[in-house]
Protein backbone atom coordinates (compact mmCIF):
# COMPACT_ATOMS: atom_id res chain seq x y z
CA UNK A 1 0.00 0.00 0.00
CA UNK A 2 1.00 3.62 -1.15
CA UNK A 3 3.00 5.48 1.74
CA UNK A 4 2.54 9.35 1.16
CA UNK A 5 4.03 12.46 2.54
CA UNK A 6 2.31 15.70 2.96
CA UNK A 7 4.16 18.97 3.79
CA UNK A 8 2.97 22.04 4.68
CA UNK A 9 5.00 25.12 5.13
CA UNK A 10 2.44 27.40 6.88
CA UNK A 11 3.29 30.49 8.81
CA UNK A 12 3.38 29.10 12.22
CA UNK A 13 5.89 25.73 11.26
CA UNK A 14 6.82 22.87 8.78
CA UNK A 15 4.07 20.14 9.20
CA UNK A 16 5.07 16.77 7.81
CA UNK A 17 1.68 14.29 7.88
CA UNK A 18 2.10 10.32 6.75
CA UNK A 19 -0.74 8.91 5.47
CA UNK A 20 -1.46 5.74 4.12
CA UNK A 21 -3.33 4.97 0.85
CA UNK A 22 -6.85 4.43 2.80
CA UNK A 23 -6.51 8.10 4.27
CA UNK A 24 -5.47 6.59 7.75
CA UNK A 25 -2.98 9.32 9.31
CA UNK A 26 0.13 6.87 10.47
CA UNK A 27 1.77 10.10 11.76
CA UNK A 28 2.39 14.18 11.93
CA UNK A 29 4.49 16.20 13.21
CA UNK A 30 4.90 20.20 12.79
CA UNK A 31 8.39 22.08 14.12
CA UNK A 32 7.27 25.51 14.46
CA UNK A 33 9.83 28.90 13.54
CA UNK A 34 9.70 32.54 14.29
CA UNK A 35 7.80 35.38 12.18
CA UNK A 36 9.44 39.11 12.46
CA UNK A 37 8.09 42.20 11.73
CA UNK A 38 10.98 44.55 11.57
CA UNK A 39 8.79 47.45 10.95
CA UNK A 40 4.76 48.31 10.91
CA UNK A 41 3.03 46.16 8.27
CA UNK A 42 6.21 44.21 7.63
CA UNK A 43 6.12 40.21 8.25
CA UNK A 44 9.01 38.29 7.16
CA UNK A 45 10.33 34.99 7.58
CA UNK A 46 14.07 32.97 7.12
CA UNK A 47 13.57 30.60 4.36
CA UNK A 48 16.03 28.62 5.91
CA UNK A 49 13.71 28.09 9.13
CA UNK A 50 11.19 26.56 6.72
CA UNK A 51 13.48 24.05 5.25
CA UNK A 52 15.36 22.93 8.67
CA UNK A 53 11.75 22.64 9.81
CA UNK A 54 10.53 20.50 6.88
CA UNK A 55 14.08 18.14 7.52
CA UNK A 56 13.14 18.01 11.38
CA UNK A 57 9.35 17.60 11.09
CA UNK A 58 10.29 14.97 8.17
CA UNK A 59 12.59 13.22 10.10
CA UNK A 60 10.01 12.94 13.43
CA UNK A 61 7.04 11.71 11.81
CA UNK A 62 8.96 9.16 9.85
CA UNK A 63 9.97 8.01 13.61
CA UNK A 64 6.36 8.29 15.15
CA UNK A 65 5.39 5.92 12.33
CA UNK A 66 8.68 3.56 12.70
CA UNK A 67 8.79 3.47 8.99
CA UNK A 68 12.26 4.38 7.05
CA UNK A 69 12.22 7.18 4.29
CA UNK A 70 12.55 4.59 1.91
CA UNK A 71 8.98 3.16 2.25
CA UNK A 72 7.86 6.71 1.54
CA UNK A 73 5.87 6.64 -2.40
CA UNK A 74 5.75 9.89 -3.36
CA UNK A 75 5.89 13.48 -1.42
CA UNK A 76 3.34 16.38 -2.17
CA UNK A 77 3.83 20.30 -0.70
CA UNK A 78 1.79 22.83 0.44
CA UNK A 79 1.95 26.08 2.51
CA UNK A 80 0.84 29.73 2.49
CA UNK A 81 0.37 31.45 -0.42
CA UNK A 82 1.75 35.10 -1.71
CA UNK A 83 5.52 34.86 -0.25
CA UNK A 84 8.38 36.00 -2.37
CA UNK A 85 11.50 34.14 -1.81
CA UNK A 86 14.34 36.17 -4.28
CA UNK A 87 17.48 33.58 -5.35
CA UNK A 88 20.93 34.81 -6.58
CA UNK A 89 22.82 33.05 -9.33
CA UNK A 90 24.86 30.94 -7.20
CA UNK A 91 20.80 29.77 -5.52
CA UNK A 92 21.56 31.74 -2.30
CA UNK A 93 18.10 33.68 -0.78
CA UNK A 94 18.76 37.11 -1.20
CA UNK A 95 16.86 38.86 1.68
CA UNK A 96 14.43 37.80 4.11
CA UNK A 97 11.25 35.91 2.23
CA UNK A 98 8.05 38.45 2.60
CA UNK A 99 4.86 37.06 3.62
CA UNK A 100 1.04 37.02 2.58
CA UNK A 101 0.42 38.67 5.42
CA UNK A 102 3.06 41.74 4.97
CA UNK A 103 1.07 45.20 3.73
CA UNK A 104 4.18 47.30 2.58
CA UNK A 105 2.96 46.99 -0.63
CA UNK A 106 -0.25 49.14 -1.20
CA UNK A 107 1.30 51.91 -3.26
CA UNK A 108 3.06 49.18 -5.11
CA UNK A 109 -0.58 47.84 -6.21
CA UNK A 110 -1.91 51.01 -7.48
CA UNK A 111 0.79 51.58 -9.37
CA UNK A 112 0.73 47.71 -10.99
CA UNK A 113 -2.93 48.45 -11.44
CA UNK A 114 -2.44 51.67 -13.40
CA UNK A 115 0.55 50.10 -15.64
CA UNK A 116 -1.82 47.55 -17.01
CA UNK A 117 -4.69 50.01 -17.89
CA UNK A 118 -6.89 49.85 -15.00
CA UNK A 119 -8.74 47.07 -12.82
CA UNK A 120 -10.71 45.83 -15.84
CA UNK A 121 -7.12 44.83 -17.87
CA UNK A 122 -6.21 43.12 -14.63
CA UNK A 123 -9.29 41.34 -14.17
CA UNK A 124 -8.80 39.92 -17.67
CA UNK A 125 -5.32 38.93 -17.61
CA UNK A 126 -5.24 37.24 -13.72
CA UNK A 127 -8.90 37.46 -12.81
CA UNK A 128 -8.12 39.15 -9.69
CA UNK A 129 -7.12 42.51 -7.81
CA UNK A 130 -3.69 43.12 -6.86
CA UNK A 131 -3.36 43.28 -3.07
CA UNK A 132 -0.88 43.67 -1.21
CA UNK A 133 -0.05 40.46 -0.32
CA UNK A 134 -0.03 39.18 -3.54
CA UNK A 135 3.76 38.05 -4.81
CA UNK A 136 3.87 40.96 -7.92
CA UNK A 137 3.86 43.83 -5.89
CA UNK A 138 6.35 42.78 -3.56
CA UNK A 139 8.45 42.37 -6.55
CA UNK A 140 8.48 45.69 -7.63
CA UNK A 141 8.77 46.76 -4.17
CA UNK A 142 12.01 45.31 -3.84
CA UNK A 143 12.98 47.11 -7.15
CA UNK A 144 11.88 50.17 -5.84
CA UNK A 145 13.30 50.11 -2.47
CA UNK A 146 16.13 47.55 -2.47
CA UNK A 147 17.69 48.02 -5.88
CA UNK A 148 21.07 45.69 -5.00
CA UNK A 149 18.74 43.33 -3.73
CA UNK A 150 16.62 43.42 -7.39
CA UNK A 151 19.68 43.53 -9.74
CA UNK A 152 21.61 39.99 -8.19
CA UNK A 153 17.87 38.47 -8.12
CA UNK A 154 17.66 35.58 -10.89
CA UNK A 155 14.98 33.61 -9.33
CA UNK A 156 12.00 34.01 -7.57
CA UNK A 157 9.90 31.53 -5.43
CA UNK A 158 7.16 30.95 -3.62
CA UNK A 159 7.43 29.11 0.03
CA UNK A 160 6.13 25.85 -0.71
CA UNK A 161 8.55 25.81 -3.84
CA UNK A 162 11.59 27.04 -2.05
CA UNK A 163 11.31 23.97 0.18
CA UNK A 164 10.41 21.88 -3.38
CA UNK A 165 13.89 23.13 -4.47
CA UNK A 166 15.94 22.35 -1.63
CA UNK A 167 14.24 18.78 -2.18
CA UNK A 168 14.66 18.35 -5.61
CA UNK A 169 16.84 21.28 -7.20
CA UNK A 170 13.95 21.99 -9.40
CA UNK A 171 12.36 25.32 -9.86
CA UNK A 172 8.77 24.80 -9.92
CA UNK A 173 5.69 25.75 -8.53
CA UNK A 174 1.93 24.74 -9.29
CA UNK A 175 -1.15 26.51 -10.83
CA UNK A 176 -3.49 27.08 -7.63
CA UNK A 177 -0.17 28.82 -5.33
CA UNK A 178 0.64 30.60 -8.43
CA UNK A 179 -2.61 32.22 -9.04
CA UNK A 180 -2.10 34.24 -6.35
CA UNK A 181 1.16 35.94 -7.54
CA UNK A 182 -0.70 38.36 -9.40
CA UNK A 183 1.57 37.50 -12.74
CA UNK A 184 -0.61 34.00 -13.63
CA UNK A 185 -3.02 33.95 -16.64
CA UNK A 186 -5.65 32.14 -14.28
CA UNK A 187 -8.16 31.46 -17.15
CA UNK A 188 -5.54 29.94 -19.10
CA UNK A 189 -3.31 28.85 -16.58
CA UNK A 190 0.08 29.64 -17.65
CA UNK A 191 2.27 32.91 -16.85
CA UNK A 192 0.84 36.07 -18.23
CA UNK A 193 3.52 37.36 -21.07
CA UNK A 194 1.65 41.06 -20.46
CA UNK A 195 1.87 40.88 -17.06
CA UNK A 196 5.58 40.17 -16.92
CA UNK A 197 6.22 42.79 -19.59
CA UNK A 198 4.05 45.89 -18.09
CA UNK A 199 5.72 44.84 -15.09
CA UNK A 200 9.49 44.56 -16.44
CA UNK A 201 9.95 41.21 -14.48
CA UNK A 202 12.15 38.97 -16.96
CA UNK A 203 9.78 35.40 -17.64
CA UNK A 204 13.18 33.45 -16.45
CA UNK A 205 12.97 34.42 -13.17
CA UNK A 206 9.49 32.34 -13.23
CA UNK A 207 9.89 28.73 -11.86
CA UNK A 208 7.91 25.78 -14.46
CA UNK A 209 4.33 26.25 -13.47
CA UNK A 210 2.12 22.64 -13.55
CA UNK A 211 -0.75 21.28 -12.58
CA UNK A 212 -0.87 20.39 -8.90
CA UNK A 213 -0.92 16.41 -9.58
CA UNK A 214 2.34 16.77 -11.67
CA UNK A 215 5.68 15.02 -10.67
CA UNK A 216 7.77 18.30 -10.61
CA UNK A 217 11.15 16.58 -9.46
CA UNK A 218 12.57 14.32 -7.73
CA UNK A 219 14.83 13.87 -4.00
CA UNK A 220 17.83 14.52 -4.82
CA UNK A 221 21.19 12.84 -2.92
CA UNK A 222 21.68 15.66 -0.89
CA UNK A 223 17.98 15.98 0.21
CA UNK A 224 18.17 12.51 1.05
CA UNK A 225 20.87 12.62 2.93
CA UNK A 226 18.97 15.01 5.09
CA UNK A 227 15.74 14.32 5.83
CA UNK A 228 16.51 10.12 5.62
CA UNK A 229 14.11 10.16 2.54
CA UNK A 230 15.37 7.51 -0.85
CA UNK A 231 16.83 9.49 -3.70
CA UNK A 232 14.59 9.73 -6.32
CA UNK A 233 11.41 9.55 -4.50
CA UNK A 234 8.81 12.04 -6.49
CA UNK A 235 7.94 15.48 -5.43
CA UNK A 236 4.64 16.20 -6.55
CA UNK A 237 3.56 19.96 -7.52
CA UNK A 238 0.95 20.19 -4.74
CA UNK A 239 -1.02 23.61 -3.79
CA UNK A 240 -1.54 27.04 -2.04
CA UNK A 241 -2.65 25.88 1.49
CA UNK A 242 -6.53 27.44 0.08
CA UNK A 243 -6.77 24.75 -2.47
CA UNK A 244 -4.63 21.66 -0.71
CA UNK A 245 -6.63 22.19 2.09
CA UNK A 246 -10.40 21.90 -0.03
CA UNK A 247 -8.75 18.81 -1.69
CA UNK A 248 -8.38 17.26 1.75
CA UNK A 249 -11.62 18.24 2.51
CA UNK A 250 -13.50 17.41 -0.47
CA UNK A 251 -14.04 20.01 -2.41
CA UNK A 252 -13.51 18.92 -5.51
CA UNK A 253 -16.59 19.17 -7.74
CA UNK A 254 -19.17 21.59 -8.18
CA UNK A 255 -21.59 22.24 -6.15
CA UNK A 256 -20.01 21.47 -2.66
CA UNK A 257 -18.35 24.55 -0.86
CA UNK A 258 -16.26 24.61 1.92
CA UNK A 259 -16.58 27.26 4.74
CA UNK A 260 -13.00 27.30 7.22
CA UNK A 261 -13.61 29.29 9.88
CA UNK A 262 -10.55 29.56 12.36
CA UNK A 263 -9.71 33.62 13.20
CA UNK A 264 -10.57 34.46 9.38
CA UNK A 265 -13.42 32.60 8.02
CA UNK A 266 -12.75 31.45 4.07
CA UNK A 267 -15.40 30.19 1.74
CA UNK A 268 -14.14 28.57 -0.93
CA UNK A 269 -15.70 27.02 -3.76
CA UNK A 270 -14.89 24.41 -6.77
CA UNK A 271 -15.73 25.52 -10.25
CA UNK A 272 -15.76 23.57 -13.68
CA UNK A 273 -15.33 26.36 -15.62
CA UNK A 274 -13.35 29.86 -15.07
CA UNK A 275 -15.20 33.37 -14.40
CA UNK A 276 -13.43 36.29 -12.87
CA UNK A 277 -15.85 38.32 -9.91
CA UNK A 278 -16.93 41.55 -11.94
CA UNK A 279 -15.14 43.90 -9.38
CA UNK A 280 -12.56 41.38 -8.21
CA UNK A 281 -14.14 40.90 -5.06
CA UNK A 282 -13.86 37.09 -4.73
CA UNK A 283 -10.38 35.28 -5.76
CA UNK A 284 -10.30 33.54 -9.13
CA UNK A 285 -7.65 31.15 -9.14
CA UNK A 286 -7.06 28.01 -10.73
CA UNK A 287 -7.77 24.80 -7.79
CA UNK A 288 -5.21 21.86 -7.42
CA UNK A 289 -8.10 19.70 -9.21
CA UNK A 290 -6.04 19.77 -13.12
CA UNK A 291 -8.63 21.56 -15.50
CA UNK A 292 -10.40 23.09 -13.05
CA UNK A 293 -10.92 26.88 -11.14
CA UNK A 294 -11.89 28.31 -7.95
CA UNK A 295 -13.29 31.04 -6.49
CA UNK A 296 -12.82 31.85 -2.53
CA UNK A 297 -13.68 35.02 -0.37
CA UNK A 298 -11.93 35.56 2.55
CA UNK A 299 -13.81 37.37 5.88
CA UNK A 300 -11.09 38.59 8.16
CA UNK A 301 -12.84 37.87 11.95
CA UNK A 302 -14.71 35.20 11.20
CA UNK A 303 -13.53 33.51 14.67
CA UNK A 304 -11.99 36.06 15.76
CA UNK A 305 -15.04 38.00 16.04
CA UNK A 306 -16.49 35.49 18.66
CA UNK A 307 -12.38 35.09 20.64
CA UNK A 308 -13.18 39.14 20.69
CA UNK A 309 -16.80 38.64 22.85
CA UNK A 310 -15.31 35.81 24.86
CA UNK A 311 -12.59 38.54 25.89
CA UNK A 312 -14.98 41.18 26.96
CA UNK A 313 -17.99 39.79 27.97
CA UNK A 314 -16.91 35.73 28.39
CA UNK A 315 -14.99 36.29 31.98
CA UNK A 316 -17.74 33.67 34.23
CA UNK A 317 -18.20 31.59 31.37
CA UNK A 318 -14.14 31.27 30.88
CA UNK A 319 -13.95 30.79 34.65
CA UNK A 320 -17.03 28.25 35.06
CA UNK A 321 -15.93 26.61 31.67
CA UNK A 322 -12.04 26.16 33.76
CA UNK A 323 -13.88 24.49 36.86
CA UNK A 324 -15.36 21.78 35.03
CA UNK A 325 -13.38 21.52 32.08
CA UNK A 326 -15.35 22.25 29.35
CA UNK A 327 -14.34 24.61 26.36
CA UNK A 328 -15.86 28.33 27.19
CA UNK A 329 -17.29 28.64 23.76
CA UNK A 330 -19.29 25.62 24.37
CA UNK A 331 -21.32 27.25 27.42
CA UNK A 332 -21.52 30.91 25.39
CA UNK A 333 -23.34 29.21 22.14
CA UNK A 334 -25.91 27.30 24.87
CA UNK A 335 -26.18 30.31 26.02
CA UNK A 336 -26.88 31.77 22.46
CA UNK A 337 -29.59 28.95 22.22
CA UNK A 338 -31.39 30.43 24.72
CA UNK A 339 -32.12 33.57 22.65
CA UNK A 340 -34.48 33.57 19.64
CA UNK A 341 -33.69 33.34 15.83
CA UNK A 342 -32.54 36.60 14.69
CA UNK A 343 -31.32 37.86 18.24
CA UNK A 344 -35.08 39.94 18.59
CA UNK A 345 -33.44 42.94 16.23
CA UNK A 346 -30.09 42.96 17.01
CA UNK A 347 -27.35 42.71 14.43
CA UNK A 348 -23.59 42.65 14.71
CA UNK A 349 -21.51 43.85 11.83
CA UNK A 350 -18.50 42.02 12.10
CA UNK A 351 -15.69 44.21 10.61
CA UNK A 352 -13.44 44.32 13.92
CA UNK A 353 -10.16 44.08 11.91
CA UNK A 354 -11.16 45.90 8.60
CA UNK A 355 -12.55 43.09 5.87
CA UNK A 356 -11.65 41.63 2.68
CA UNK A 357 -14.20 40.03 1.19
CA UNK A 358 -16.95 41.25 0.10
CA UNK A 359 -15.63 45.20 0.92
CA UNK A 360 -11.76 45.37 1.04
CA UNK A 361 -12.06 48.06 3.53
CA UNK A 362 -9.27 48.26 6.21
CA UNK A 363 -11.41 50.88 7.90
CA UNK A 364 -14.17 49.18 8.12
CA UNK A 365 -15.34 48.81 11.72
CA UNK A 366 -17.62 46.10 13.98
CA UNK A 367 -21.09 47.70 15.27
CA UNK A 368 -23.98 46.54 17.41
CA UNK A 369 -26.81 47.50 15.49
CA UNK A 370 -30.68 47.32 16.75
CA UNK A 371 -30.06 47.43 20.94
CA UNK A 372 -33.23 47.86 23.27
CA UNK A 373 -33.06 47.31 26.84
CA UNK A 374 -34.73 44.21 26.07
CA UNK A 375 -31.28 42.70 24.95
CA UNK A 376 -28.88 40.53 27.49
CA UNK A 377 -26.30 38.84 27.09
CA UNK A 378 -27.94 35.88 25.25
CA UNK A 379 -28.69 38.35 22.54
CA UNK A 380 -25.09 39.44 22.09
CA UNK A 381 -24.00 36.30 21.74
CA UNK A 382 -26.03 34.80 19.17
CA UNK A 383 -25.97 38.35 17.06
CA UNK A 384 -22.27 37.79 17.14
CA UNK A 385 -22.76 34.22 15.58
CA UNK A 386 -25.22 35.35 13.76
CA UNK A 387 -23.31 38.11 12.13
CA UNK A 388 -20.41 36.31 11.34
CA UNK A 389 -22.72 33.85 9.49
CA UNK A 390 -24.23 36.42 7.28
CA UNK A 391 -20.70 37.80 6.41
CA UNK A 392 -19.53 34.31 5.59
CA UNK A 393 -23.09 34.30 3.30
CA UNK A 394 -22.13 37.42 1.62
CA UNK A 395 -19.38 35.22 0.03
CA UNK A 396 -21.69 32.93 -0.57
CA UNK A 397 -24.00 35.24 -2.91
CA UNK A 398 -21.13 36.66 -4.73
CA UNK A 399 -20.17 32.86 -5.88
CA UNK A 400 -23.82 32.16 -6.49
CA UNK A 401 -23.01 35.10 -9.00
CA UNK A 402 -21.23 33.59 -10.85
CA UNK A 403 -23.26 30.44 -11.56
CA UNK A 404 -22.13 28.41 -8.94
CA UNK A 405 -24.57 25.85 -7.12
CA UNK A 406 -24.07 25.78 -3.41
CA UNK A 407 -26.03 22.15 -2.59
CA UNK A 408 -23.82 21.84 0.42
CA UNK A 409 -21.37 22.96 2.73
CA UNK A 410 -18.86 21.33 4.45
CA UNK A 411 -17.48 23.44 7.66
CA UNK A 412 -14.46 23.17 9.42
CA UNK A 413 -12.40 25.04 12.19
CA UNK A 414 -13.28 26.12 15.53
CA UNK A 415 -16.75 27.54 13.75
CA UNK A 416 -17.51 24.21 13.17
CA UNK A 417 -17.24 22.45 16.29
CA UNK A 418 -20.56 24.07 18.38
CA UNK A 419 -23.84 22.03 17.07
CA UNK A 420 -25.19 25.44 17.87
CA UNK A 421 -23.31 27.54 15.53
CA UNK A 422 -23.67 24.96 12.70
CA UNK A 423 -27.30 25.18 13.03
CA UNK A 424 -27.13 28.75 12.51
CA UNK A 425 -25.12 28.38 9.65
CA UNK A 426 -26.92 26.10 7.60
CA UNK A 427 -30.17 28.15 8.52
CA UNK A 428 -28.44 31.52 7.35
CA UNK A 429 -26.66 29.26 4.06
CA UNK A 430 -30.07 27.27 3.40
CA UNK A 431 -27.88 24.74 2.86
CA UNK A 432 -26.91 21.90 4.63
CA UNK A 433 -23.97 22.24 6.37
CA UNK A 434 -21.91 18.73 6.99
CA UNK A 435 -18.63 17.92 8.65
CA UNK A 436 -15.81 15.25 7.32
CA UNK A 437 -13.69 12.86 8.83
CA UNK A 438 -10.76 14.39 7.96
CA UNK A 439 -9.14 17.31 9.58
CA UNK A 440 -5.40 17.20 9.04
CA UNK A 441 -6.01 20.20 6.46
CA UNK A 442 -3.81 21.22 3.81
CA UNK A 443 -1.08 18.57 4.62
CA UNK A 444 -3.92 15.68 4.12
CA UNK A 445 -4.94 17.82 0.38
CA UNK A 446 -0.89 17.54 -0.65
CA UNK A 447 -0.42 14.33 0.35
CA UNK A 448 -3.88 12.90 -1.69
CA UNK A 449 -2.00 14.93 -4.70
CA UNK A 450 1.12 13.13 -3.91
CA UNK A 451 -0.77 9.71 -3.84
CA UNK A 452 -2.27 10.88 -7.59
CA UNK A 453 1.22 12.22 -8.99
CA UNK A 454 2.27 8.71 -8.09
CA UNK A 455 -0.74 6.33 -9.55
CA UNK A 456 -1.77 5.27 -6.16
CA UNK A 457 -5.02 6.88 -7.34
CA UNK A 458 -6.38 7.40 -11.16
CA UNK A 459 -7.32 11.22 -10.39
CA UNK A 460 -8.24 13.58 -7.80
CA UNK A 461 -11.55 12.48 -7.41
CA UNK A 462 -10.85 8.75 -6.59
CA UNK A 463 -8.43 10.23 -3.88
CA UNK A 464 -10.98 12.05 -2.63
CA UNK A 465 -13.66 9.07 -2.74
CA UNK A 466 -11.35 6.77 -1.26
CA UNK A 467 -10.40 8.61 2.13
CA UNK A 468 -13.31 11.60 3.11
CA UNK A 469 -16.63 10.91 4.58
CA UNK A 470 -19.22 12.80 5.62
CA UNK A 471 -19.55 12.19 9.40
CA UNK A 472 -22.37 14.69 10.77
CA UNK A 473 -25.10 16.56 9.05
CA UNK A 474 -27.26 19.43 9.81
CA UNK A 475 -30.15 20.45 7.81
CA UNK A 476 -31.80 24.04 7.49
CA UNK A 477 -35.03 24.50 9.69
CA UNK A 478 -37.22 26.39 6.66
CA UNK A 479 -38.86 28.62 9.12
CA UNK A 480 -35.20 30.12 10.76
CA UNK A 481 -34.13 29.81 7.24
CA UNK A 482 -37.21 32.44 6.41
CA UNK A 483 -36.37 34.87 9.39
CA UNK A 484 -32.55 35.26 8.26
CA UNK A 485 -34.11 35.80 4.59
CA UNK A 486 -35.54 38.91 5.63
CA UNK A 487 -33.25 39.97 8.47
CA UNK A 488 -29.78 39.21 5.28
CA UNK A 489 -31.02 42.24 3.31
CA UNK A 490 -31.11 44.60 6.29
CA UNK A 491 -27.44 43.80 7.47
CA UNK A 492 -26.51 44.02 3.80
CA UNK A 493 -27.58 47.61 4.04
CA UNK A 494 -24.99 48.06 7.17
CA UNK A 495 -21.95 48.61 5.58
CA UNK A 496 -23.08 50.89 2.93
CA UNK A 497 -25.15 53.38 5.41
CA UNK A 498 -22.08 53.22 8.07
CA UNK A 499 -18.72 53.27 5.83
CA UNK A 500 -18.64 57.24 5.91
CA UNK A 501 -19.11 56.85 9.88
CA UNK A 502 -16.37 54.24 10.16
CA UNK A 503 -13.78 56.28 7.78
CA UNK A 504 -14.77 59.84 9.58
CA UNK A 505 -13.88 57.76 13.03
CA UNK A 506 -10.39 58.50 14.72
CA UNK A 507 -8.06 55.39 15.06
C1 LIG B 1 -4.73 32.82 0.78
C2 LIG B 1 -4.10 33.45 1.98
C3 LIG B 1 -3.77 32.59 3.13
C4 LIG B 1 -2.28 32.33 3.13
C5 LIG B 1 -1.75 31.90 4.48
O1 LIG B 1 -5.08 33.77 -0.18
O2 LIG B 1 -3.82 34.63 2.02
O3 LIG B 1 -4.46 31.40 3.10
O4 LIG B 1 -2.01 31.41 2.13
O5 LIG B 1 -2.35 30.82 5.01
Amino acid sequence: MALLLGIDVSTTGAKALLIDERGRVLATHTTAYPLSTPKPLWSEQAPADWWQGTVASIQAALGKANRSGDEVTAIGLTGQMHGLVMLDKADRVLRPAILWNDQRTGPQCAEITEKVGGLDRLLQLTGNQVLPGFTAPKIVWVRENEPHIFDQTTHVLLPKDYVRFCLTGEYATDVSDASGMSLLDVEHRCWSDEMLSALDIPRAWLPVCTESDVVSGHISARAAQATGLKEGTPVVGGGGDQAAQAVGSGIVTSGVISVTSGTSGVVFAHSDHYAAEAQGRLHAFCHAVPGKWHYMGVMLSAGGSFRWLRDAIGDVETTAAKLIDVDPYELLTQEAALAPVGSEGLLFLPYLTGERTPYPDPQARGAFVGLTLRHGKAHLVRSVLEGVSFGLRDSLELIKGLDVPIEQVRASGGGARSAVWRQIQADVFGAELVLVNVTEGAAFGAALLAGVGAGAYANVDEAVAATIQITDRTAPIPENTATYATLYPVYRALYPALKATFHSLPD
